[in-house]
């Protein structure tokens, strides 16, 4: 079963004076049982596009499809906790789904409206907690008294205690530190790789689309630039030259090495391939 977009416009404020055109006629079908990236300049719709995966937001225009779903535009969709259930969506702003009074119960909440018992919900909890690296020392402490980061790790560990079939994590790293952000990102790759989980992963980091994603969607106002598989992005097309933004680290280094004369092997794909081919240039092989 598909996850795809068929011609979807959304639109703010319909008639009225802030009407706004979010989405222009989408077109794009997302890769099951794969980590995809969604990047863009800021305002260009990313937020808006991932929040339709679990209907949220429903198109005002084109067709939605999502697993055994589909959400066309002005009907009325019933059922959408069954959605809900098979496609979690971790907010951009973790206050936006943090409210329960200590962060077990948070936590909690997603499995118990999914009819899970006290007791099921609360392991399922603290297995969610332990996933993100809040130890029980967090349970009882409020959602809202924590850092910016754990608040993101508590919104997270909230959509992994429901354990819905497709991940749809909007900047889930910001606010981490490095470490801390990588270690995220490896919790997303274990989950799609041992747990067949389907990853969405709007990011501004160009270096965790490089490293960790299969495939990469750019948008930009509003529309799809380009989606392509994350190799062919970085080391074939002209596509990640065009988008403004900043390189990865190893392809920055890579082209910095080559304006200085290195002549180096034409993909890099890895730090190890880097360093082979700078070895291979000095020494002269
Ligand atoms: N509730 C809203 N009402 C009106 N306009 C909105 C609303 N939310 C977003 N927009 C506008 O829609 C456009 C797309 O916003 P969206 O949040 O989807 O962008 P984004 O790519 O996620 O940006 P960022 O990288 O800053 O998170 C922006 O121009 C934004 O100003
Ligand atoms: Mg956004």
């Amino acid at each position: 079963m598909p996850i795809a977009f068929e011609q979807v416009n959304y639109i703010y404020g319909p008639k009225t004076p802030f009407e706004y055109e979010a989405l222009k006629r989408i077109d794009l079908a997302i890769e099951l049982n794969k980590i995809t990236a969604i990047i863009g300049p800021t305002g260009s719709g990313k937020s808006t596009l991932v929040q339709h995966l679990n209907a949220l937001l429903l198109p005002s225009a084109g067709t939605v499809y999502i697993l055994d779903r589909v959400i066309v535009a002005n009907q009325k969709n019933k059922d959408l906790k069954s959605l809900r259930k098979k496609v979690g969506l971790v907010f951009q702003f973790p206050e936006y789904q943090l409210f329960e009074e200590t962060i077990i119960k948070d936590v909690m909440f997603g499995p118990l409206n999914f009819k899970a018992s006290e007791e099921e919900a609360r392991q399922k909890a603290k297995n969610a907690l332990a996933m993100v690296g809040l130890d029980p020392s967090y349970y009882e402490r409020s959602p809202l008294d924590i850092s910016g980061g754990q608040k993101r790790r508590v919104a997270i560990a909230g959509i992994l205690a429901i354990d819905p079939d497709v991940l749809v994590l909007d900047e889930p790293t910001a606010g981490l530190d490095p470490q801390g952000a990588k270690s995220m990102m490896e919790l997303f790759v274990e989950l799609n790789r041992n747990h067949h989980k389907t990853i969405l992963i709007v990011t501004h980091d160009m270096d965790h689309v490089l490293n960790y994603c299969d495939n990469v969607v750019v948008m930009k106002r509003g529309e799809i630039l380009t989606h392509q598989q994350v190799n062919d992005f970085f080391f074939k097309g002209e596509d990640v030259l065009d988008i403004e933004m900043a390189l990865p680290q190893r392809l920055k280094f890579t082209e910095a090495l080559r304006a200085k004369g290195f002549k180096l092997t034409d993909k890099i794909r890895n730090v190890q391939e880097l360093a082979l081919s700078i070895k291979k240039e000095i020494s002269h092989e």
